[in-house]
């Protein structure tokens, strides 16, 4: 099995290790490699990329959008999403997924099974790109809220316009998600705030959360960002950032191969490796 992951940049991403852990699960011989593509070479570069004959690669930032012209196929989701993560290759086709969102809901769904029971209400913090994936998967679990806050108020709006389900969303701001914080029971933190080195930044405040809410942060450096350990002191439940990592590639890592992995079973090892 023969995979890889194009960005710019690519060095020091953790995808090698987690795809080879796979791949040693299922006995199956194979690599991962990292190809890095400068933005200015991409048109050229992906040409001679397609001669790899790879059996499936992850895209990664800047290029979920700028992979979709070269793709010959594209899930329902990704097109909703307008971004790829995922491309699985055979004879000779391109077919474009996107497995983030997807990877965070798996992740919760495994740890706080409650959560996907009637009757939930979830908060994104943010509106860019990550979250875009986030808010899809959300209303694809079927949650009754899924409200977006962001700093830039119109692009919650922008996002919060394509929903087409029944489930209920409004855009706010910063100060209205803090005043209703009470009323979630999952709030989703997809900005970069919070990140090596601004650790000490958080994009809001926790004190009126309800106790026993979950709080994922997508941040995974540090483990514990300001804003998890707020969680952590007001009594909700925390969930790091390195979980929806691992479990987007779990998803990837299916779509190349058609066979199920084990996520939970390395979370321990992985847990060690980015801390
Ligand atoms: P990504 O693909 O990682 O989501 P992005 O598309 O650039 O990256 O989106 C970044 C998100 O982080 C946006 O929601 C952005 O808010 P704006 O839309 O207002 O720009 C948010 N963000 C980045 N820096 C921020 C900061 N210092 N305070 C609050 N929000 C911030």
């Amino acid at each position: 099995m023969e995979l890889g992951l194009i960005g710019y940049p690519v060095q020091g991403s953790l995808s090698p290790w987690i795809h080879h852990q796979f791949l040693d699960q299922l006995n199956m011989t194979g690599s991962y490699e990292l190809y890095e593509i400068a933005p200015d070479q991409f048109e050229e570069q992906i040409s001679d990329f397609k001669r790899k004959n790879l059996n499936g690669f992850n895209v990664t930032i800047p290029y979920k959008q700028r992979i979709i012209p070269y793709l010959d196929a594209l899930s329902d989701s990704a097109r909703a999403i307008g971004a790829v993560n995922t491309v699985v290759c055979h004879n000779g086709k391109w077919t474009g997924y996107n497995t983030d969102g997807f990877g965070l809901t798996a992740a919760l769904e495994e740890r706080f099974d409650d959560l996907f029971y009637k009757d939930k209400h979830a908060l994104i913090l943010g509106a860019g790109g990550a979250s875009r994936g986030i808010y899809y998967s959300l209303l694809q679990a079927g949650f009754n809220t899924v409200d977006i806050s962001n700093r830039t108020y119109e692009k919650a709006v922008e996002l919060t316009g394509l929903n087409n389900s029944d489930t209920i969303t409004s855009p706010m701001t910063f100060d209205e998600a803090e005043q209703k914080i009470n009323h979630y029971d999952l709030i989703v933190q997809t900005t970069s705030v919070g990140m090596t080195p601004n650790e000490k930044a958080q994009v809001i405040d926790l004190e009126k959360i309800k106790k026993g809410a979950v709080v994922s942060d997508i941040v995974y450096k540090p483990f514990w960002t300001q804003l998890l350990k707020q969680a952590y002191q007001k009594r909700a439940r925390v969930h790091h950032g390195h979980e929806m990592l691992l479990y987007q590639a779990k998803l990837a890592f299916e779509h190349f191969t058609g066979q199920s992995v084990d996520a939970k079973g390395i979370l321990g090892d992985f847990e060690k490796m980015i801390k």
